[in-house]
């Protein structure tokens, strides 16, 4: 039987437990969500005439330009850039720290941290925790409640209808590896391979990746749905700079998210080409992005200090789809999920 909990509950489900499909629930650090039914959560912009775009009609990205603290500082004290790779260092591990921590055992430690900071007239003390329950609020609302970020209804229904069997499936930019996961699940017999050249990512964001987290997808042997876990995957994690990779066309599926739109314009090819390099003839390129929606411009504002440590940009569909287009890709699906927007393509 299906378990419904309503979001943000106080006393959250176990997360260590056998899920089943249609199990909608909250635990102390997710949100588990295995319906398999609409309504849709998927809006569909596949009829868009990609060719027919134009930079004139559809405008530029946005760039988030509001950095983190830390990344001022250690600019002001080196007086050069943060080298990019060190940037994503900083990122994965507080936004790593975010994924880790349970809202509402740290909202009631901040609280008692507030109360001691103000019995001894510690405004700064005050301020400091202050903002850290307003992040944690803002996390507890994408994360736990709406399921914003992993957003596991959205990605399948960008992923589906791939026409593909036991698939080998190249994920640039892993972090987590969740969408390669999921996708592992939906097209389960195959190999995934996960790239990130943040070590942390191997060892933490995906080596401590909730066990027990439930991915829907198909059971090769009957063609019912089953629900898969983590351990239950064939998954390799290769600690490697995507522009270092040795790879041949071997892969049917190549995957990013949240990858391109931290490339300026003129390194957009490259981006791209790293999508086209591995990817077998017929193979889908996988690329999403987060959207320019004001809800987006609102979080990479109130997070900066643990989001905000490189370039990035925020896009509409349009936008996102018009720079594959104009790189090569036919666009076969393109639609807009929670807080990304998603194509799946193959090369023109
Ligand atoms: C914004 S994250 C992707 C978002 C991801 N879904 C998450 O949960 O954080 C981008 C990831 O790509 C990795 N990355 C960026 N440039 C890379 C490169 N040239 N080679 C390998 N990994 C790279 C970063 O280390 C980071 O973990």
């Amino acid at each position: 039987m299906a378990t419904t909990l309503d979001p943000g509950v106080a006393h959250a489900a176990p997360d260590d437990r056998d899920w089943r499909i249609g199990d909608v629930a909250t635990t102390a650090r997710y949100r588990v969500d295995l319906r398999d039914a609409p309504p849709d959560v998927f809006e569909d912009h596949g009829r868009t005439d990609w060719g027919a775009l134009s930079w004139a009609q559809v405008g530029r990205p946005y760039l988030v330009e509001k950095w983190a603290a830390e990344k001022r500082r250690l600019e002001r004290e080196r007086d050069r850039p943060l080298p990019v790779l060190e940037g994503w260092q900083h990122f994965n591990r507080s936004f790593h720290e975010l994924f880790v921590t349970a809202p509402d055992e740290a909202t009631a430690r901040l609280k008692g941290e507030f109360a001691q900071a103000a019995k001894s007239f510690d405004l700064a003390g005050m301020k400091e925790v202050l903002v850290e329950l307003a992040q944690l609020r803002i996390w507890n609302g994408v994360h736990r409640v709406q399921d914003a970020v992993w957003d596991p209804r959205g990605k399948r229904a960008l992923f589906e209808g791939l026409d593909v069997e036991r698939p080998r499936i190249l994920f640039l930019g892993a972090a987590d590896g969740y969408e390669a996961m999921q996708l592992a699940a939906m097209y389960p017999g195959g190999h995934v391979v996960l790239v990130d050249y943040d070590d942390f990512c191997r060892t933490d964001r995906f080596g401590k990746f909730p066990e027990r987290y439930p991915f829907l997808g198909v059971d090769p042997a009957t063609g019912h749905k089953r629900v898969w876990y983590r351990e239950q995957m064939d998954i390799d994690f290769e600690v490697a700079d995507i522009r270092d990779l040795r790879y041949g066309r071997e892969f049917d599926v190549v995957v990013s998210i949240g990858l391109v739109e931290h490339f300026p314009d003129a390194h957009k090819p490259e981006a791209f080409e790293f999508h086209r390099r591995f990817l077998k003839p017929g193979g889908y390129a996988i690329v999403t992005c987060p959207r320019d929606q004001p809800r987006g411009r609102a979080f990479y504002w109130a997070m900066a200090d643990i989001m905000n440590y490189g370039y990035r940009e925020l896009m509409t569909i349009d936008q996102l789809g018009l720079y594959a287009w104009e790189n090569g890709f036919r666009i076969e699906r393109a639609g807009v999920i929670k807080a990304h927007n998603g194509l799946v393509c193959r090369v023109r």
